[in-house]
């Protein structure tokens, strides 16, 4: 408590000393990140040091650098290979938000990168020409790695978006643009799981502006901020084109003047700067007033208002508009795009009756943990079960196309997030989705009592032992539970069906050290039997076909650690999970 009241008197001191001289706004010059292309992406995870407050050093994490990381410019259809070195000096992990990889490439929390040890995913890219993003995804530690700086952007293009006269000259008329709001502590430490995130970045410069020619440009903006919502729109509130949201174009472009993005959305937009003149100035603003109650970065959350958010409600940015990013308009280019497109290929949604499976994650609040219905600060539960890395919590099958109904029964927006796949929302309460959310999604924001449906198919990638995530993208909520794992499974090569139930396997002693027993149940005594076994990071280190219905195996020469056996015969499989000890 006496913490927190020198804390806050520090930040209103900085608040004063720092934030107030700055209302003349916009005196540093947006960074824009390298970009990397290629085939070879090799990056660096490390630590640095970037003064944001006066001459004030803040710790810093980056990739390649000292804070963000480069753009990463990739092909569709090329296979990649991304070498990730680790000298953070603390574990890590990256995921490749929005790719459509295998469970064993995507950088969730089981694919941790130790100190030191560089992780080489390779895998070909599969999703079309949208903008993606990369970032640490590991175990309660999400939060602190993006906040201190671990995010960059990720640029697909392909062949088709290729043919539409667009703007893609990065940095000239082509703009990532990464939006964060941070709170700094006393020590001008970078600090999380706080309300006080009251300054705003855009690729990590406070205060920035951008000279943008007076012609057709793309805004490439990414939500990378812990847990506050935007809505977007132009000082003058003209209006601006949507052209495509997290996994690609639209089936046409948008007119619209605001565009409201959750934590871990994307939204491209094309503004034609040709309507001002040379020399003119506007900004790109957040009319954070105009988010519905509930949302994080409204003017309230929670239905009652003795509930109380520490730090929340004196948090000028909270249902404040505020600026962002100025535009500086300059002179046209050369060769400039002065048209917007009309159309692109069309979004067709599956359809509802191709449906092989119907299920629901509902959202609530721990209230076991927090022993209070009005709170609103988490933990909060999917399906009610905090986040286990060891549980699998939803088994799919490849090929199969599924909807799923979100509902929220608590006092937060969640925005709501899913590995592996994306999805056409089909409707929100029963209405069908507006425009924005017309394409293809993997972040959707879920507000307090809503019902939100979305349909989507489970291809290409199966794997019965490395699951895949869904969470919530309000970096807090996962890092405190609200995620869950879900696996999916090719029935066609391991083969499960009903009989599951009826079959066992004992594995004796379990630790085990020297001998292991593997004694089958219910098994068919004259069919062979497959047996598999894997390490904790799905990498296949035995396996052999068995005739007996038990079976001795010699572990002795095995690491100590968690291995999962797996043992299929005909059209069923089942999994134990094993200790080796040594
Ligand atoms: Cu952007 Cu599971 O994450
Ligand atoms: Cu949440």
């Amino acid at each position: 408590m006496i913490y927190n009241y020198w804390k806050r008197i520090a930040l209103i001191i900085l608040l004063i000393a720092f934030v107030i001289p700055l209302n003349g706004f916009s005196q540093n010059p947006l960074f824009i990140p390298d970009t990397i292309s290629g085939t070879v992406f090799n990056l660096s995870v490390q630590t640095g040091s970037k003064q944001f407050i006066g001459t004030n050093n803040t710790p810093t994490f980056g990739y390649n650098g000292s804070f963000l990381g480069p753009t990463l410019l990739i092909n569709k259809g090329d296979s990649i290979t991304l070498n990730v070195t680790n000298n953070l000096g603390q574990a890590t992990t990256v995921h490749w938000h929005g790719f459509h990889v295998s469970p064993m490439n995507d950088g969730g929390p089981h694919q941790i990168i130790n100190p030191g040890a560089t992780w080489s995913p390779a895998f070909k890219i599969r999703n079309e020409a949208a903008t993606f993003w990369y970032h640490p995804h590991g175990e309660g530690k999400t939060e602190i790695q993006i906040s201190k700086g671990l995010a960059g952007m990720i640029i697909v293009r392909d062949t088709i978006e290729a043919n539409y006269v667009l703007p893609r000259r990065y940095g000239i008329d082509d703009f990532p643009l990464i939006v964060q709001s941070k709170a700094f502590d006393v020590l001008y430490q970078f600090a999380t799981a706080t309300h006080e995130d009251s300054i705003i970045m855009v690729n990590g410069t406070i205060d920035p502006y951008l000279q943008v020619p007076r012609q057709v440009v793309r805004l490439r903006l990414l939500n990378g901020s812990a847990d506050r919502t935007y809505s977007f729109g132009l000082s003058d509130n003209s209006n601006f084109y949507l052209i495509g949201s997290d996994g690609g174009l639209l089936s046409q472009p948008y007119s619209t003047n605001r565009v409201r993005l959750s934590t871990g959305e994307r939204a491209e937009i094309l503004v034609d700067f040709s309507t001002y003149v040379s020399g003119s100035q506007l900004y790109l603003k957040s009319y954070a007033s105009e988010l519905s109650k509930g949302i994080i970065g409204a003017d309230s959350v929670g239905t009652n208002s003795i509930v109380i958010m520490e730090g929340y409600y004196s948090n000028p940015l909270n249902g404040a508009d505020f600026n962002v990013l100025r535009f500086d308009v300059t002179p046209t280019t050369s060769s400039p795009v002065t048209t917007i497109p009309s159309a692109f290929a069309p979004k067709i949604p599956l359809s509802e009756s191709s449906m092989d499976v119907e299920r629901s994650v509902h959202f609530s609040a721990d209230t076991i943990t927090s022993g209070n219905q009005g709170f609103v600060d988490g933990p909060f539960l999917m399906n009610e079960t905090p986040f286990n890395m060891d549980s699998i919590n939803i088994v799919t099958y490849l090929n199969d196309i599924e909807i799923w109904t979100l509902t929220n029964s608590t006092m937060v927006a969640h925005p709501f997030h899913i590995h592996d796949i994306e999805f056409y929302v089909l409707d929100i309460n029963g209405n069908p989705p507006p425009t924005e959310y017309s394409g293809l999604k993997d972040v959707i924001l879920v507000k307090p009592n809503d019902t939100v449906r979305f349909i989507t198919q489970f291809t290409t990638f199966s794997d019965p032992v490395v699951p895949y995530m869904f969470h919530c993208h309000l970096l807090h909520h996962e890092d405190d539970g609200m995620m869950g794992t879900f696996l999916v499974i090719d029935p066609e090569t391991i083969g499960i069906d009903e009989k599951i139930n009826d079959v066992s396997v004992s594995v004796f002693p379990n630790p085990g050290r020297n001998n292991i027993r593997i004694s089958l149940n219910g098994f068919y005594a004259n069919e062979r039997t497959y047996l598999n076994v894997r390490d904790a990071l799905g990498r296949t280190v035995f396996s052999e076909s068995i005739e007996s219905s038990d079976h001795l195996i010699n572990v002795s020469k095995w690491s100590t650690g968690i291995y999962i056996i797996s043992l299929k015969q005909n059209n069923y499989i089942i999994h134990k999970k094993i200790i080796i000890e040594k």
